[in-house]
């Protein structure tokens, strides 16, 4: 099968393309590169054997270059990860969050239909979630009352792709939604380079441990969890990519829409986080504790039992390898894609 990948040079994208080539299907990359470098590209073929991945440089709101990139290759299928997803970032500036990844969406979804391709998967997030909802969550818990423009693209997008599989039974729809993927693939040659200053826990903790940042700060240690730290679930994501092979086969047998969550079930806190990273690396990761960060919640966790069930999935790496796999990337690549090779 040709898989069409929007956002394929990116952290999650990359390991995709590389699980997608394992199982024998062909890839074709879409991605402006505005948070990602060509490199990885390289390194996901070298990684497949040398492998060619046809890669175009276009935004997917740009009509035209995707009208010719359907005109050129035969896709069978799109796995749509194209998207901006910093979430202080949009709350500054909203229009540009809504405008990227909500016309990202339309345009492609326009242009597929153009030419008979009905079936999406789509990157969306636990963070369409209800902050009031019980643990653990499954594809059932209440979703919306999002808390910052990031998650309303993600719960909009959703709403966008369900809405078309109502209106024609041709298109088959997958939504994914993913908890904390973390870790990289276990070579050391693809991983996660945020740019500037990482958001997001376990960049944070490597890029500490690496000596980039002097010093990890632990947003509140007064939540109701175990240690009083916030409590999420980490997948690896590797595992990840796996979810997104197993999708496919959802995607060629049924119609309609498919919701699922990619998790492991499993809670960890920062604090459990920064000891398994100390523990599996033998390197210290300094921290502080400072106040909560707004808008956090105490706990998150998901239930895969439905990926499980319905996709054959489950994720079978663990918090050691996760911690393993993103120092040997962190430690292998000091700037990310920038260090010399
Ligand atoms: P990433 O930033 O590494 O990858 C996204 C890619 O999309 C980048 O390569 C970027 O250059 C590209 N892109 C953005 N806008 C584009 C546009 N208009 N046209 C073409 N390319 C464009 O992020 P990631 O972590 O790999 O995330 C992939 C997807 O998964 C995103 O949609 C993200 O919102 C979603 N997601 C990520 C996480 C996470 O924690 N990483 C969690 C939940 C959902
Ligand atoms: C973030 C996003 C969310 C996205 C999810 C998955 C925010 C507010 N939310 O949520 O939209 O779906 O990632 O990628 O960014 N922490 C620290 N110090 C740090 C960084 C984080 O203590 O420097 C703590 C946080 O308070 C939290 C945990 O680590 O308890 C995980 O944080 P993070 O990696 O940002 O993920 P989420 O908060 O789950």
């Amino acid at each position: 099968m040709t898989v069409l990948v929007t956002g394929g040079a990116g952290y999650i994208g990359s390991h995709t393309c590389l699980e997608l080539l394992k199982e024998g299907h062909k890839v074709v990359v879409a991605d402006n590169l505005c948070n990602a470098s060509a490199k990885s590209l390289e390194r996901v073929s070298r990684l497949a054997g040398g492998e060619e991945i046809p890669f175009v440089n276009c935004d997917l709101r740009d009509e035209e270059q995707l009208e010719a990139l359907f005109q050129r290759w035969s896709i069978d299928c799109v796995i749509h990860f194209a998207g901006l997803k910093a979430v202080g970032e949009s709350v500054a500036k909203p229009l540009a969050y809504y405008d990227n990844n909500l016309n990202s969406t339309i345009t492609l979804c326009r242009v597929m239909e153009r030419h008979g391709v009905k079936k999406i998967v789509f990157s969306s997030s636990a963070t369409v979630y209800s902050g009031d909802n019980q643990m653990p969550l499954s594809e059932q818990s209440k979703t919306g009352s999002c808390t910052n423009p990031y998650g309303w693209t993600k719960f909009m997008c959703e709403q966008i792709l369900r809405d078309l599989a109502k209106a024609d039974p041709d298109w088959t729809v997958v939504l994914l939604r993913y908890f904390n993927p973390v870790g990289a693939h276990e070579s050391g040659l693809i991983g996660e380079d945020p740019k500037g200053v990482p958001n997001n826990l376990m960049p944070f903790i490597s890029q500490t441990a690496i000596g980039r940042r002097s010093c990890l700060s632990v947003f509140g240690n007064d939540y109701d969890t175990h240690d009083g730290t916030g409590v999420r679930d980490y997948i690896h994501v590797v595992d990840l990519a796996r979810g997104h092979v197993a999708a496919l086969d959802f995607l060629m047998k049924e119609k309609g829409e498919g919701v699922f969550n990619l998790g492991t079930g499993v809670g960890y806190s920062v604090l459990d986080m920064v000891h398994a990273f100390e523990r599996a690396n033998g390197v210290p990761v300094p921290y502080q504790i400072v106040d909560r960060r707004p808008g956090d919640l105490a706990t998150v966790y998901s239930t895969p039992e439905k990926s499980r069930r319905e996709l054959g999935w489950e994720a079978t790496h663990s918090l050691e390898d996760m911690c393993r796999d993103s120092w040997n990337w962190q430690s292998k690549n000091p700037q990310g894609y920038e260090s010399e090779e």
